[in-house]
C-alpha cells in the first residue's frame, strides 16, 4: 500500500505553472526526503496533499484517500504540515518569554 501517491499533478497560479506533471509514490512505512530549490513547488504540493489547495490537474492521495475528497473527512485531522512561513518561531519566542516570566514570578513569591 502507498502512503502517498502523486500522479501527473499540475498546479497553475494564473499564468505561472508551479507544478508540471509531478508523479511519485511513497510506500507505507518509508521515510521520504522532499528537496528542491526555493520556488520549485514543495509547499504547493504539500498543500495539495493536505487539502489546503486544489490541483489544477492530476491525482493525489494520502492513505488511498484522494486529497480532493479529504476536505470533508475526519482523515484530514490525522496529519498536518508546518511550513517555513507559518510564523512558528515568532510564536515560539513569545511562548518562551511567557514561560520565563512565569518562572520569574514563581521564584519571586
Ligand atoms: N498562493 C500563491 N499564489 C501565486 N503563486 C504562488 C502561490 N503559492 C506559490 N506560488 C508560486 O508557485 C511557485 C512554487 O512556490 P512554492 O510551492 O512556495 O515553492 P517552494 O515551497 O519549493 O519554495 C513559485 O513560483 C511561487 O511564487
Ligand atoms: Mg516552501
Amino acid at each position: 500500500m502507498n502512503a502517498i501517491s502523486v500522479q501527473n499533478i499540475r498546479k497553475a497560479f494564473g499564468g505561472n505553472m508551479a507544478l508540471k506533471d509531478v508523479s511519485f509514490e511513497i510506500p507505507k512505512g518509508e521515510i521520504f526526503g522532499f528537496l528542491g530549490p526555493s520556488g520549485s513547488g514543495k509547499t504547493t504540493l504539500l498543500k495539495i496533499l493536505t487539502a489546503q489547495l486544489e490541483a489544477t490537474d492530476g491525482h493525489a492521495a494520502v492513505m488511498e484517500m484522494p486529497s480532493r475528497m479529504m476536505q470533508k473527512t475526519a482523515q484530514k485531522r490525522r496529519f498536518g504540515i508546518l511550513t517555513d512561513n507559518s510564523g512558528l518561531y515568532e510564536r515560539f519566542y513569545i511562548i518562551c518569554r511567557n514561560l520565563l516570566l512565569t518562572k520569574c514570578c514563581i521564584s519571586s513569591i
